[in-house]
């Protein structure tokens, strides 16, 4: 297995693009089950879980037309609809292969997805998809650890369905039940949906195969079921995610960054919090306004809409910090809260705040297994409950620690980017679902890492368990 070698202490500087989302583009990948067309996505990320999701799609007769594709460009279409089956071998690699249940019921008529597991960070139950399929009009059944659906002779049937949970909304839920609404008979209402960025994009590209959809990224989203969908030519919307992070490893490392591709409007609670730890990210066109000495500013794309916030310049940001980070208090929150996906990360920067800060999970109630991690570095955390205390400390110490979970294992690079000393992340292959080569990226803007099979590095470097 492979780990990283970090040696801490080397300043961020220079300019990185943000890549297409992970999170957008696997619900965007099952949707292409709704037509029979043939459909192209542009900016899909280079990650695990992206080759996992067109394996699986391939498994349901949905083949890629160009042979190895370039520039995160896929061009799909169906050649077999006859197949309907999501093995649990591939769904417990990648619990977002559950976004194809709706696509499948809508198009097809039937399918049988292996329930997902839970996860490190938590249960991950389905019950709030379920409710709403069931609410279209579907017969949902379990056998053999698999969900079997199947839909009426006449199709789905539009209907007003309640998706809020104890948690707040599904993302990946409300996707479901938006495709499947795309093509049931009648109108949908969708109460409590979920309002996150990336439901926003995927409810855009369907309304460009034909979809008709009003209220996305409002808890309320209706929709008008359609008989077919056409294919469309698709471009993924940056990932908020990776650019948080990247905002993150600036700041944790009293660096300089730009990012071109920065979906700002997406990351408002983002830097609103990191503003108020002294965490400065400024679009570049206000720099530009103010006259200040910007780096030269890569045009991101030909025609801009900056109404939709794709301006260039708005999408460039810069990323400075002071020289002492203040405490914050941050609850996680559904969109347009704090993203629980960045959770780890701003508690791996609050350890080195000046001061007592306090993190409170309200979506994976159980998202801290890098908590004992941090400590091994000595950070100063205690948990209560879904609440933890970081006092911060003036250094981290290197150690070789473990990676559980994707977003954890960024807060662990983050950390060990600032750590005195070396730090040894053991299981990157967490990261590589989310981040593509993350280690070169961080490379090329300053950082000491290095990917290393975990066999060249002696026991005492490693973490057992
Ligand atoms: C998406 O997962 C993201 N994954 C997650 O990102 C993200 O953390 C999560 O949304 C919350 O923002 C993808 O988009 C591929 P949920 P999803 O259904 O849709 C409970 C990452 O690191 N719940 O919105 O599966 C659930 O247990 C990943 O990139 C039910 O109770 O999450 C959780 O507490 C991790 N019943 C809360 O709702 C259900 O039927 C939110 O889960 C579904 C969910």
């Amino acid at each position: 297995m492979d780990t990283f070698v970090i040696e801490g202490g080397r300043r961020l500087f220079g300019r990185v693009r943000v890549n297409g989302s992970k999170n957008a583009a696997l619900p965007l990948l099952a949707a292409t089950l709704l037509t029979d067309d043939v459909i192209t996505l542009r900016d899909v990320p280079d990650l695990a879980d992206i080759r996992s999701m067109v394996g699986l799609l391939a498994e349901l007769g949905m083949t890629r037309q160009d042979e190895t594709p370039k520039g995160g460009v896929y061009t799909l279409k169906t050649t077999d609809p006859s197949a309907c089956h999501a093995r649990y071998e591939i769904v417990r690699t990648m619990r977002a292969s559950i976004s194809t249940l709706g696509p499948l019921v809508a198009k097809r008529g039937h399918a049988r997805i292996s329930l997902p597991g839970g996860c490190a960070i938590g249960e991950r139950p389905v019950d709030l998809h379920l409710r709403g399929l069931r609410a279209l009009g579907a017969t949902i059944t379990l056998n053999g650890g698999d969900i079997v659906a199947e839909a009426p002779a006449g199709g789905l049937v539009g209907a007003t369905v309640f998706l809020g949970g104890a948690f707040g909304s599904t993302v990946l839920g409300t996707a479901n039940v938006m495709c499947a609404a795309a093509l049931a008979r009648g109108t949908t209402i969708i109460e409590s949906a979920a309002c996150e960025p990336e439901i926003v994009d995927l409810a855009t590209m369907l309304i460009a195969m034909g979809a008709k959809i009003r209220g996305h990224g409002s808890p309320r989203i209706i929709i008008d079921g359609v008989e077919e969908l056409r294919g469309t030519d698709y471009s993924v919307m940056a990932d908020r995610i990776e650019a948080g992070t990247l905002m993150m490893a600036a700041a944790i490392t009293n660096g300089d960054l730009t990012l071109d591709n920065c979906p700002l409007d997406a990351l408002l609670a983002t830097t609103y919090f990191l503003d108020m730890a002294g965490v400065h990210v400024q679009p570049l066109a206000n720099l530009a306004q103010s006259r200040q000495k910007v780096p030269a500013l890569s045009v991101t794309s030909a025609t801009s809409d900056p109404s939709r916030g794709d301006d260039p310049q708005r999408r460039s940001v810069r990323v400075t910090c002071d020289r002492v980070l203040r405490p914050v208090e941050v609850t996680t929150q559904p969109h347009p809260g704090f993203p629980t996906d960045l959770q780890a990360q701003l508690m791996a920067l609050l350890c080195l705040a000046d001061g007592n800060s306090i993190i409170t999970e309200r979506i994976f109630p159980d998202r801290f297994l890098h908590v004992a991690e941090l400590s091994r570095m000595g950070a100063n955390l205690m948990r209560t409950g879904s609440t933890v205390v970081i006092s911060g400390v003036r250094q981290l110490k290197g150690a070789p620690v473990m990676a559980s979970d994707l977003r954890a294992s960024a807060g662990l690079v983050l950390a060990g980017m600032a750590a005195e000393g070396t730090t040894i992340v053991n299981r990157v292959y967490h990261l590589d679902r989310g981040y593509e080569r993350l280690e070169d990226r961080l490379r090329s803007l300053g950082a000491s890492i290095q990917r290393v099979d975990e066999k060249t590095l002696a026991p005492s470097e490693l973490v057992s368990g």
